[in-house]
């Protein structure tokens, strides 16, 4: 086998990831809990070439800047240890994401790569090892491996063996969410760098670590009781705490814009008239909603309303990794 392809999809953190306990293996700091997200979707195929001297990388249609092609090559070395070979690659990866998303590709990216590459070097990684692998490339994509609801646990320091695994499937709930898209203006801090500066700065990193296990295990009860109300409350409390933590490291990091406490309080009026509706946020402006499917419609409107959110899309759970060797 020299060639595979596989196709991955985005998820969300319902309980975020914030903090890592051991940089280099990428060991989260906190436990996390996502859904996979349908119709966001990366497709990577991985050739194995003699004849090429180093890893070619493609990212829709271009060649990758050199950052990128380093954190693939990395993950493409740890598949040739494993597979006792040494033959350079051709990567070509082609994001699905609907136009204008504001959404970003990484966790669907390495779990794609790490399936694929993995394939075409003729591994039968299991999901257990493919969670794990692409895991130490960016932590949330641990979880893009499984569809449904999936848990990725915190990391213990030094040891490799951290991998996210599957809650409930996509059947189990019907919950939607909402993307409201807002215009970004600012560059904005990656979430490795956040993170990072977060943990050596922030006063309010310890007290986040400490108490996102407790938010965690209230974002599995709530999912396993089907709960909104109970899953909407952590929920809004992971994202409020991660951010709040970020916002108070030196120099503070602030994702949020104008348009995004915009859409952060239509979430609460609508919430106020009765309908459960719930927001999270991730290393950037974007407000996402979470709602049940008969809420979508109403939410998807009022989220239009709201000043300068320049799209809204809503997406239901996807599956998890798909490989064609
Ligand atoms: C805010 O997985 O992108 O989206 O492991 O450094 O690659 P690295 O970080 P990454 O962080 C995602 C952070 C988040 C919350 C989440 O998805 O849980």
């Amino acid at each position: 086998m020299t060639e595979a392809r596989a196709i991955a999809r985005a998820n969300i953190a319902l309980a975020k990831y914030w903090g890592k306990s051991d940089i280099p293996l990428n060991l989260p700091a906190v436990p996390s809990i996502s859904m996979t997200l349908d119709g966001l979707v990366t497709e990577t195929t991985v050739a194995f070439e003699p004849k090429l001297r180093r890893d070619r990388v493609s990212l829709d249609g271009r060649t990758a800047k050199p950052k990128e092609i380093g954190r693939v090559v990395e993950l493409l070395d740890r598949v040739r240890a494993a597979a006792g070979i040494e033959t350079r690659a051709r990567v070509v990866t082609e994001n699905r994401f609907p136009t204008a998303a504001g959404l970003a590709s990484s966790a669907s990216g390495f779990a794609a790569l790490a399936a694929s590459a993995s394939a075409a070097a003729g591994l039968a990684w299991n999901d257990k090892r493919l969670s794990r692998e692409a895991r130490q490339s960016s932590a949330s994509a641990a979880r893009s491996i499984y569809g449904g609801f999936v848990e990725l646990p915190a990391g213990k320091p030094g040891n490799p063996r951290c991998a996210a695994k599957p809650i409930a499937p996509s059947s189990h709930w019907d919950l939607r969410l909402v993307v409201a898209v807002t215009a970004t203006g600012r560059k904005k801090v990656g979430s490795t760098e956040g993170m990072e500066r977060s943990r050596k700065t922030s006063p309010l990193y310890d007290a986040w670590v400490e108490r996102a296990p407790k938010l965690n295990a209230k974002v599995r009860r709530a999912i396993k009781a089907r709960d909104l109300d109970k899953l909407g409350q952590a929920m809004e409390q992971s994202t409020f705490s991660f951010h709040a933590c970020a916002m108070s490291a030196a120099p503070g990091i602030l994702y949020w814009q104008p348009p995004t406490l915009a859409a952060l309080h239509v979430v609460r009026g609508l919430r106020d008239k009765g309908t459960s509706v719930w927001a999270t946020m991730d290393a950037g402006p974007h407000v996402k909603a979470v709602c049940e499917a008969e809420s979508v419609g109403k939410v998807k409107r009022a989220l239009r309303k709201a000043a300068g959110v320049t799209n809204v899309l809503s997406m239901k759970l996807g599956d998890g990794i798909e490989v064609f060797r």
